[in-house]
């Protein structure tokens, strides 16, 4: 499967959940089929099986417990994560910490099991420096958002543009993406002219009126 230059994180919203998460995740593979930009879904964990059988975009768990088989009740199992249909997984959003006080070593596990049961793995950074230690630990993409921009409505090219600069110096273009508040075609388009990959996203996809026209105008950024 091709990289995802657009991922969308459906985290909890309402209206991307269950049904209606398999009823967006089918825009993203028309949208991504008609535009021919990639694009992928980082969805809730009990949704992965339905959307992955029907959709043939990446989907994305957002998130995975670095544990085996066994005694783990309430974990996020990477082989469960796996068999579900998930081509990949979001590690450490600014949502879902692992990094805490500066300690990497729980990260480096959740990549390490990821990686051992085959996902793609895309791990979130608050900041290019942090984006670049991350780097180190050798996911597939890491993507840098602002958390006092996510959920806003201006875009992390437009607010900070030297944060996607830092990220890009840091982490190396071919792996960065970067989010945000990003909302529309020339929000990734900034990002991607200044060096990033793509862009991840939430709120300007799952809390659109017309979900379908914000994808094509975004996928018109990329294209
Ligand atoms: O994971 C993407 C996210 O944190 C950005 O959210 O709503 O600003 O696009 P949003």
């Amino acid at each position: 499967m091709q990289l995802s230059v657009i991922i969308t994180n459906f985290k909890t919203y309402e209206s991307a959940i269950g049904s209606e998460a398999l009823d967006l995740a089918i825009l993203h593979a028309k949208v991504m089929q008609e535009t021919g930009v990639s694009m992928g879904v980082a969805v809730q964990t009990t949704d992965i099986g339905r959307i992955a059988a029907a959709v043939n975009i990446p989907v994305f768990a957002q998130h995975i417990d670095p544990v085996g088989f066994g005694s783990y009740t309430g974990h996020v199992l990477p082989e469960a994560v796996k068999a579900a249909g998930a081509y990949g997984t979001l590690l450490n959003h600014s949502e879902r910490r692992i990094v805490k006080d500066g300690d990497f070593d729980l990260l480096k596990a959740s990549i390490k099991r990821a990686k051992e049961v085959g996902l793609y793995v895309v791990v979130c950074a608050e900041t290019p420096e942090e984006g670049g230690e991350i780097a180190k630990l050798g996911p597939d993409l890491v993507a840098v958002e602002p958390p006092e921009l996510i959920g806003g409505d201006i875009s992390v090219s437009t607010a900070q543009p030297e944060v996607v600069r830092g990220a890009v110096e840091l982490i190396g273009s071919e792996k960065t993406l970067v989010g945000a508040g990003v909302k529309n075609a020339e929000d990734v388009r900034i990002s991607i002219k200044l060096g990033a990959s793509g862009v991840l996203l939430a709120s300007g996809v799952t809390k659109a009126d017309d979900p379908e026209s914000v994808l094509r105008d975004l996928a018109s950024g990329a294209a």
